[in-house]
Order: structure tokens, then C-alpha cells, then sequence
């Protein structure tokens, strides 16, 4: 794993390098424009390809580095669909996964600070931009903001992942980097013990200026580049991050060890082309946006004992919790996918997707 956090000092902007160890593809979330010799001689010092640029959302503080990295390395660049921004050459929806090398990244769709503004999930982290900030969350008084959007994004989404999920927020003005899914739930000033009509007033209340560079930021930003959009959609479904519980997992190594026990259920939630690429021997492929948790319960009943799996480990957590939100009461992740598997030296099956 390749990650670093960087930060421009003028505007506050945290963005974040991260690429695949073994082939080194690499994308880049909320690049900023005045870094970008300094991103460029970090991708060419770490002899990394930079495949796209994300950004968080439509941003009024600074101007994104997408167009000029995108001539610096070809990185396609990426913004949601929601933002209504053009010449990106990446649309991306709630649910999108973003592949480079091994990993993946999923959109997750959080409006409020702006309509088009989303999280990025990577398996043990979540890039938040502007939605949620350390102790704080974006502003929602212009650029189409709404509190009630905000308030249903961070609670209904982001604070129902896992608590020990990292949060990587887009910004930070106190010299903090880091918190915690369980952190900003207990902490954050405008949120811990605070009810919807009490945040809205917060939010109503903020008496912020504007940003000095909003006039010159957000026009830029709402033009990025041409191209057509080719992101990998898996179509995950809300209703898994919405449910999720807290789901067990265990490494590959113990993985190997369990299979030898009879009656194990294997479940292989990637694409049937990854599944035929490298798999591991009994699992059966039954890809995350075609996996119906109501049918499968039916067909093994609710107490059978089913690990997913995916190639990280992100897809596989989405899949557990929504196995166990349709009543499921044994399912296990597996930590770090197959990628583990492979690199932990155990055999690896090929050939073509067996569908269940
Ligand atoms: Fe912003």
C-alpha cells in the first residue's frame, strides 16, 4: 500500500496520493493546482503511473490540479455526475467503484456541502472532502448546499460505517490530519448528541465571508478536461452501507485453515472476469450488484455459515453487511481479498466463473 497525505498551505486543501504496491498505478483525490510540480515529482520519485484525479466535489477554495496533471501524465479526471461540471472526462455516481492496479475505490454519494459532493471509501479509510471535516463539517450556504442533505449524508451514510474507519477530511485549518468514524460521532462539535433540527440551526448560524477565490475556483473547477467516461461500475447498493453492522472478519491465512472445514459457503463477490482471472479453490462468484441476500437466505438458510470475499476487501464488507441485514446470522469477511490470498503464497485456482 502507497499513501500520502499532502497539504497546501494557502488554502488548507488535504489531498491524497495512493497506489497499487505491485503496479503502481496511483490516483490522486482533490489535487491542487499550485502543488502540482510537487505532485508530479512525487509520482516520478515513487515511479508511479497516475491513472485518475478525484475530486471530492466542485471546490470554492481552490482550483483542482486535474486539467494540468492530466497534461503532466494523462490521468483521466474524475468528478460526480451531481456537480454538473464539464470536460471531465469520469462522471461518476453512488456506488462507483474506481479500479487502479489491485485496489478500488468506492463513490459514495454524500450532498450537502455542494448537490455533487461524495466520499471516497478505500477498504480501512474514507476521503471525505468537505462533507465531513474533524470536528466540523463543510458549509452548505452556497453553491446549492443544503443542511437537511448534509445531516442525511453524515448520519445516514458516513456514520454508519464502521467506527474504526479512518476519516481523511478535504480540508483542515487546526493542523489535525486524521480522526475516526467513532471519533467524529463522539466529538464532533456540530454533530455528537446534536438532533436534525438542532444541526440545521447550527448550520443556519455559521455567519461565515465567502472564500476569497470563490469567483475565480468554482468556474474553473466546473470545467476539467474531455473526455468519455470508463469507470468500472459495481452498482453497490445503498441498502448495504445503510444496514451496515459490524461484521467479522479473518485473514487469509486463517481463511485457508477454516476451508478445510466441511459446509463452508465461499462467496466470491467480484466480477465474473476477475473470478476466472485468480479465485480461490470452492468459492462460488455471485458478483455484488447481481447478490440478492432475500434469495440466497432462502436457498441456505439463515444460519449458514458464508465468507465473502473480494480482491481488497472493500466489496466483501458491503456483501457481509447486507447478508447479515437480511438475517443471515455467520458471515465473515475476509481481510484484504484475494490480493491477501496471493501474496500470503496460497494456491490460487483460474478459469471460468461458476454462477450461483
Ligand atoms: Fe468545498
Amino acid at each position: 500500500m502507497f499513501f500520502r497525505q499532502l497539504f497546501d498551505p494557502a488554502s488548507s486543501t488535504l489531498s491524497y496520493l495512493i497506489a497499487d504496491d505491485t503496479t503502481h498505478e496511483a490516483v490522486l483525490v482533490d489535487p491542487v493546482i499550485e502543488q502540482t510540480e510537487r505532485d508530479v515529482r512525487l509520482l516520478r520519485e515513487h515511479g508511479l503511473s497516475l491513472k485518475y484525479t478525484l475530486e471530492t466535489h466542485v471546490h470554492a477554495d481552490h482550483v483542482t490540479a486535474a486539467q494540468a496533471l492530466k497534461r503532466a501524465t494523462g490521468a483521466q479526471t474524475a468528478v460526480c455526475r451531481d456537480c454538473n461540471a464539464q470536460g471531465y472526462d469520469l462522471l461518476l455516481e453512488d456506488g462507483d467503484v474506481i479500479l487502479f492496479g489491485h485496489e478500488e475505490i468506492l463513490t459514495i454519494a454524500t450532498p450537502g456541502h455542494t448537490p455533487g459532493s461524495v466520499s471516497y471509501l478505500w477498504p480501512d479509510r474514507v476521503f471525505t472532502g468537505d462533507t465531513l471535516l474533524i470536528g466540523g463539517c463543510g458549509r452548505t450556504d452556497f453553491q446549492n448546499g443544503s443542511a437537511e442533505a448534509l445531516w442525511e449524508s453524515i448520519t445516514g451514510k458516513l456514520f454508519k460505517l464502521d467506527e474504526q474507519i479512518l476519516v481523511y477530511p478535504g480540508h483542515d485549518y487546526k493542523g489535525r490530519r486524521v480522526s475516526s468514524i467513532g471519533e467524529e460521532k463522539r466529538f464532533n462539535a456540530r454533530l455528537s448528541g446534536k438532533n436534525r433540527e438542532e444541526f440545521l440551526a447550527i448550520m443556519s448560524n455559521l455567519g461565515l465571508p465567502m472564500p476569497a477565490r470563490i469567483h475565480e475556483a468554482v468556474p474553473s473547477n466546473l470545467e476539467a478536461g474531455a473526455d468519455q467516461p470508463a469507470v468500472s461500475r459495481a452498482s453497490e447498493q445503498w441498502a448495504a452501507l445503510e444496514n451496515r453492522v459490524a461484521v467479522q472478519s479473518v485473514s487469509a491465512r486463517q481463511l485457508a485453515e477454516i476451508l478445510r472445514t466441511p459446509g463452508i459457503h465461499l462467496l466470491d463477490v467480484r466480477t465474473p472476469l476477475e473470478f476466472g482471472n485468480a479465485r480461490i479453490a470452492g468459492a462460488v462468484n455471485i458478483p455484488l450488484d447481481r447478490l440478492d441476500p432475500a434469495a440466497l437466505l432462502a436457498s441456505i438458510g439463515a444460519d449458514a455459515l458464508v465468507y465473502c470475499v473480494c480482491q481488497t476487501g472493500t466489496r466483501s464488507q458491503l456483501a457481509a453487511s447486507a447478508l447479515r441485514s437480511a438475517g443471515f446470522t455467520r458471515v465473515v469477511h475476509v481481510d484484504g481479498g484475494t490480493n491477501a490470498w496471493a501474496l500470503a503464497g496460497l494456491p490460487v485456482a483460474r478459469g471460468a466463473a461458476v454462477g450461483a
